[in-house]
């Protein structure tokens, strides 16, 4: 029995050198030292030796045990220490390799302009307003001493919505719904988007808008055209712009600026057609009948408005000469915003 524990002791030693990797190692744990391992067996058949042997045969076998113990361990930390070598270098980064740049998007046209005039008219004391893009007839006509049977209530022009409700189609209401919430004095733009039914090389079904208002004592005309220079001024430098005497239902005097056209810089072209100038905003002073319907006093306010297009300020700011370019989303016209 003493020669069979002395072989087996043989082998596991010898199986330990020759296992490979941590895992044949743990075979080679189970052979020997586990539940019905050949050391184990051994131990178990000790129950046949007699009373003088077993304590000197225990004593070997546990002997024997610790040593192919002191064996697996020590072969275990090489092999796994070798495994952990095997990985490091497999797994190697790189880190030298120049890395892959994620494509980096632009601001769209549109937003550059509307953060330009939010700049320039807050920079004048305004303040930013918004309001809903789902209006009722009262908000975008009526309050706006729009009649009923004007032109701009035309199922051509307003997109209408079930239960009386429309798309504003310009961005004044919004004048209102201020007026009605705040008595004077009022400095406010309302940035937004509005829709109408049109569509061609300078209009489309959704554009933007910036509305401004202006409410306090003693406002005039002047006020106007010195805000509205100043815009075209920060925007244009000293690109050409004139006034141009209007109509709207809720300013009395009405205008129009127009800022000479990018395109043909004046001869006349397709995109100005053929006047040599863009009309970029529209404005006046605000109409007595408008500071009625919000319970303004027209003997004691006085105030100025006007509403401009983001989309024709980006073309006349950029020279882009058909407004559609800007909701086809071809990156090649957009990258060229980039850095802007
Ligand atoms: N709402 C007008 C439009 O969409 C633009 C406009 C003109 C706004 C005169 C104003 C204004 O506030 O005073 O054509």
């Amino acid at each position: 029995m003493k020669e069979q524990v002395i072989q087996v002791r043989d082998r596991a030693l010898a199986a330990c050198q020759e296992a490979d990797s941590v895992r044949e190692l743990e075979d080679v744990r189970v052979r020997f030292l586990g539940k019905k391992g050949e050391l184990t067996q051994i131990l178990r058949g000790m129950g046949q030796l007699s009373p003088e042997e077993r304590p000197v045969m225990g004593k070997l076998v546990n002997e024997v045990r610790e040593e192919v113990e002191r064996a697996l361990a020590e072969r275990g930390e090489i092999l796994a220490e070798a495994e952990l070598t095997r990985r490091l270098s497999a797994e190697t980064l790189d880190l030298t390799l120049p890395g892959r740049r994620p494509q980096r998007g632009t601001v769209h046209p549109v937003n550059l302009i509307l953060a330009e005039l939010e700049r320039v008219f807050v920079s004048m004391g305004f303040e930013v307003v918004e309001g809903p893009e789902v209006e009722t007839d009262y908000y975008n006509f009526e309050a706006l001493n729009v009649p009923p049977d004007h032109p701009a209530r035309d199922m051509q022009d307003t997109f209408y919505l079930d239960g009386g409700f429309l798309l504003r189609s310009q961005t004044s209401p919004v004048q209102v719904r201020v007026m009605e919430k705040q008595a004077p004095p009022v400095r406010i733009i309302c940035p937004g988007k509005v829709y109408r039914r049109d569509s061609d090389a300078t209009h489309t079904p959704m554009f933007h808008q910036v509305e401004g208002l202006v409410v306090d004592k003693g406002v005039t005309l002047g006020d106007l055209k010195g805000t509205l220079m100043e815009l075209s001024r920060v925007l244009y430098g000293d690109r050409k712009v004139r006034f141009r005497p209007s109509f709207f239902p809720f300013t009395e005097p009405s205008a129009e600026m127009d800022v000479a056209c990018v395109v043909c810089e004046g001869t006349g072209c397709r995109v100005c057609k053929g006047s040599g100038w863009l009309e970029v905003l529209g404005c006046g002073m605000v109409h007595p009948k408008v500071f009625e319907m919000v319970g303004y006093d027209p003997d004691e306010v006085t105030g100025f408005a006007f509403g401009l297009g983001v989309e024709r300020f980006a073309m006349t700011r950029y020279g882009i000469e058909d407004i559609r370019w800007l909701y086809e989303n071809d990156l090649r016209f957009l990258r060229q915003f980039h850095g802007r």
